[in-house]
């Protein structure tokens, strides 16, 4: 099996010589802090060997609940925000049919996410749509309290019970949660749903390889056992044995390190060059974000779509502020096989095109950006993906998460505990009378009338 690669020669040309090999020893640092578990939040290290940790009969149960939901419902909705979301959507997304969503399939059902929004229209119009449906549930919260998840799957199991008969919605509605603490827990042992545990030493954006993400993904129709061979074989070839050199997470963490702390780069702009790979964007977004964004420190992650975004962000990346850098995903064998075809007329002057395959053009558009990017000022740092598949998703998510992990320790932050996230949510609270909240509800309506 082949594996990811990494290539960062178009980045560190952007630093004087021999600075991220300079890295090494911090990087090495870091992840050996990782490994022994001194670093800080060591308590939420069990994603580092989560995917040689699966054991075939864990696989099994997931996939015979997946079997289940499959065989009952038309269309499964997954409740869920954040890390409790996007790492089955950046999965499910860069696998499935682009059309999936209307093509009449009837050997797949439809999944749909939900829980990750307050929008009453976008609520109103997904219970509009599953009227006639038969529809089943897959709630996934780890601290089983989120607002939005809660809120959404509150509508969603009231509208199945009314549709399905609580008796049958018991059968097709899914818990994932903490084994012991929150609402979502309280409820499903109540009404006796089937659930999954997120342990708790593995934090939300880190749990993709549990069932968090594995359900969903199973549900979809997809291989979860070659997604998690494809993560072990990438927790084998970025251990803390293999050298600097070889170690393509260690090298991932030591250039955008030094790209930030040398050269001024305060912005990674993830991108892609297949539309399917839009929410693998979102997943990387959150987990680099919410690991590496505290004490005023952090890379902002950013993302593209391209060639789609050269006609909007284009711009600003060659010529805007000279603080940006690119992660390029490129994936090197496209699915489908596509000749651009030949007309006689040649109205629109294409002919030159004609024979070559579609991805060929898009390789080309990749290598022009490139070198104009260069060009104008922006590192390039590129992984190289051989297929859009379960085995290589899996490799590169491994390879995000570790690198993650020891980029965050090199930075000298915390990566694992997300303190900021709470400050919105201590104030809708407080603006929503929730109870426990009188104090500040006291406060801030007071800051509000002198505002
Ligand atoms: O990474 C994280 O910890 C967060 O993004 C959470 O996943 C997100 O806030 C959802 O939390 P919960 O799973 O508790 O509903």
């Amino acid at each position: 099996m082949k594996s990811i690669s990494l290539d960062i020669t178009k980045a560190a040309q952007f630093l004087k010589k021999d600075t991220v090999k300079a890295y090494a020893p911090q990087v090495k640092a870091a992840q050996e802090a990782l490994e022994r578990g001194t670093c800080p939040g060591n308590d939420f290290l069990g994603w580092l060997h989560l995917p040689s940790s699966v054991t075939p009969a864990f696989i099994e149960e997931i996939e015979e609940c997946a079997k289940t939901l499959r065989e009952k419902c038309e269309v499964i909705v997954v409740a869920g925000i954040g890390g409790s979301y996007l790492g089955a959507r950046a999965v499910i997304e860069a696998l499935a049919n682009s059309f999936s969503w209307l093509i009449n399939d009837k050997r797949n059902p439809t999944i749909m996410f939900a829980g990750n929004n307050i929008g009453e229209d976008y609520l109103a119009e997904l219970t509009d749509f599953l009227k006639d449906k038969k529809f089943g549930v897959i709630n996934i919260s780890k601290s089983g309290t989120t607002t939005e998840t809660a809120l959404t799957f509150r509508l969603l199991k009231k509208q199945c019970e009314l549709q399905r008969g609580k008796a049958e919605a018991k059968d097709v509605i899914v818990a994932i949660t903490d084994a012991k603490k929150g609402a979502a827990r309280t409820c499903a042992d109540k009404e006796g749903y089937k659930s999954f545990v997120i342990p708790d030493n593995v934090g939300g954006r880190f749990s993709v390889l549990t069932p968090v993400g594995l359900l969903p993904i199973a549900c979809a129709g997809y291989d979860i056992k070659a997604l998690i061979t494809g993560a072990v074989d990438m927790e084998k070839a970025t251990s803390p044995a293999v050298s600097f050199e070889n170690n393509i997470a260690a090298q991932y963490a030591a250039v955008r390190n030094a790209l930030y702390s040398q050269a001024g780069k305060k912005i990674e702009i993830m991108v892609n060059y297949q539309p399917k790979l839009h929410y693998m964007s979102e997943w990387w977004k959150q987990l680099y974000g919410e690991s590496e964004g505290k004490d005023h420190k952090g890379i902002f992650p950013a993302s593209c779509d391209f060639t789609t975004d050269l006609h909007s962000m284009g711009q600003w990346i060659q010529e805007g502020e000279r603080s940006i850098y690119e992660t390029v995903i490129s994936i090197e064998r496209p699915n489908r096989n596509m000749l651009f075809p030949h007309d006689d007329e040649n109205l629109d002057g294409l002919n030159f095109l004609a024979g070559k395959r579609v991805d060929e053009v898009n390789k080309m558009a990749e290598l022009g950006t490139r070198l104009a990017h260069v060009d104008g000022g922006v590192p390039n740092i590129r992984i190289s993906v051989p297929e859009l598949n379960e085995y290589y998703i899996g490799q590169l998510i491994y390879f995000f998460e570790i690198a993650c992990g020891i980029s965050g320790n090199v930075l000298g932050v915390n990566p694992f505990n997300q303190p900021g996230v709470e400050a919105y949510k201590k104030n809708m609270f407080a603006l929503l009378d929730k109870p426990g909240y009188e104090a500040e509800s006291k406060a801030i309506k007071e800051r509000l009338a002198q505002e």
